[in-house]
């Protein structure tokens, strides 16, 4: 699903609310020329994770699932100072392009990108006395969105911010009889939120150059 107004209209909206940036540009095209799937979020979205990092005075992001780190750059450049992103990826390639995006943006020293299966490093973050992190984004694989919502609670504060991607899938969302692995993990996360008392949620639909999906944006209490 994707309509050409909407993205007509999120180019214009680009067009009058985000100065052009050569840096996400370049991480854009590094990401294409390594022939990474075009799943970044959008400018317009990137620019949402920087605001929201900045309204809650984020000293500690963490992200998990980098791709090539176009995510990573905004929310990077909504810390506050001296303030750091850990960022979780899978595959070596796409750490690697990631990380040539970091260097290119002066971002390297603030950023840390940990490779391997978010699922093994998650619990490790906890026995190293990282967090509570003040924001943390939810964007790698969909099946295992339950493991990572479970993971993010143990490494929030009251106040945390925990943000979800892709929870719409072009409303593929509310087929309960889906066989998609992704859209059951969604599922079961959201009902995973339903029966957390420390969790404050609300979820957005989105329509875009990136077509039909949504966030979930949850507060932890
Ligand atoms: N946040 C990025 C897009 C991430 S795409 C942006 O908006 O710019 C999802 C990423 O999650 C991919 O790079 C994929 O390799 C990674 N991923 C998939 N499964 C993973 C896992 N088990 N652990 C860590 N990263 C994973
Ligand atoms: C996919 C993953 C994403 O993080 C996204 O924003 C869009 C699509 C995917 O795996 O298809
Ligand atoms: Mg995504």
């Amino acid at each position: 699903m994707n309509d050409p107004q909407w993205t007509a209209v999120d180019d214009y909206l680009v067009q009058q609310l985000l100065p052009p940036d050569a840096v996400l540009d370049a991480a854009l095209k590094a990401s294409g020329e390594a022939g990474l799937p075009p799943i970044s979020v959008t400018p317009s979205q990137g620019k949402l994770l920087m605001l929201l990092a900045q309204m809650v005075n984020a000293r500690s992001i963490l992200e998990i699932g980098t791709l090539a780190g176009y995510s990573t750059i905004w929310l990077a450049r909504g810390l506050a100072w001296g303030g750091e992103i850990i960022t979780l990826e899978l595959e070596p390639k796409h750490a690697d392009v990631a990380k040539a995006n970091f260097a290119r943006a002066g971002l390297s020293d603030v950023i840390d990108l940990r490779l391997g299966s978010a699922a093994d490093i998650l619990p490790t973050l906890a026995n190293e006395d990282a967090g509570p992190f003040d924001l943390i984004f939810i964007d790698a694989d969909k099946m295992n969105v339950p493991t990572y919502f479970t993971c993010a609670m143990k490494l929030s504060r009251p106040g945390s911010v925990i943000i979800v991607d892709n929870v719409v899938r072009a409303g593929a969302v509310v087929d309960a009889e889906s066989q998609d692995a992704s859209v059951q993990g969604i599922r079961r996360f959201l009902e995973m939120v339903a029966a957390e008392p420390r969790a404050s949620a609300t979820a957005i639909q989105t329509v875009g150059s990136k077509g039909y999906d949504g966030f979930v944006i949850i507060r932890v209490l």
